[in-house]
């Protein structure tokens, strides 16, 4: 379930804003200038190729490309496997972009399946967003954050682009990141509430 969760940056115990409704959360993100949209996912074969995948949104991809003048798409999706390979691939990806860090481009995630948490640190808070299914995130160019996929990434993500090279991390040091509920935490405990 879509959930967006607010704390000061000092506070990670104390949410000041906390919803699953949709609308809420379009009108609180946008109110920080960062657009959020939510749209009826197609229903696709999870085992179909990344073209076809991308192919079966294309009408969708066209629209916000056009809307943004993104250039380029692709897919990134991770799915469970029980081997030591795959742990250890999971693992990888999700260090990579866990700890506090910003982008020269846009980082643009329109989600097919599964989830994964943005965690926007603007200004003195920090807005956990927990994505879904249909769920549009844009994440703007320089705005300082970090993702977290969880232990047992699980997406189908379709990533916009605007610029080459521009979806480099440029990490801050700040090891905020390490004090904030993780994908694990706040996944179980919005489905617990569901
Ligand atoms: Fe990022």
């Amino acid at each position: 379930m879509t959930t967006l969760i607010t704390w000061h940056e000092n506070d990670p115990d104390q949410p000041l804003f906390h919803s699953s409704n949709r609308d809420d959360i379009r009108v609180e993100l946008d109110l920080h200038g960062v657009r959020y949209e939510h749209h009826v996912p197609v229903t696709i074969d999870l085992s179909a190729s990344s073209e076809d995948i991308l192919q079966a949104h294309g009408e969708l991809v066209d629209a916000i490309s056009t809307d943004e003048n993104y250039v380029t798409v692709d897919i990134a999706r991770l799915h469970p496997v029980d081997s030591d390979e795959w742990r250890s691939t999971a693992l990888a990806a999700r260090q990579k972009f866990l700890n506090e860090h910003t982008h020269d481009d846009d980082e643009v995630r329109y989600f097919v399946d599964g989830s994964g948490i943005f965690y926007l640190h603007i200004g003195q808070k920090v807005h956990a967003v927990l994505c879904t299914a249909g769920d549009l995130l844009d994440v703007p160019a320089n705005t300082t954050h970090w993702f977290d996929m969880g232990s047992q990434p699980d997406f189908v993500a379709i990533r916009f682009f605007k610029v080459d090279d521009g979806w480099i991390g440029n990490f801050t040091g700040n090891d905020i990141a390490s004090r904030f509920p993780d994908f694990d935490t706040i996944s179980q405990s919005v489905a617990a509430s569901a």
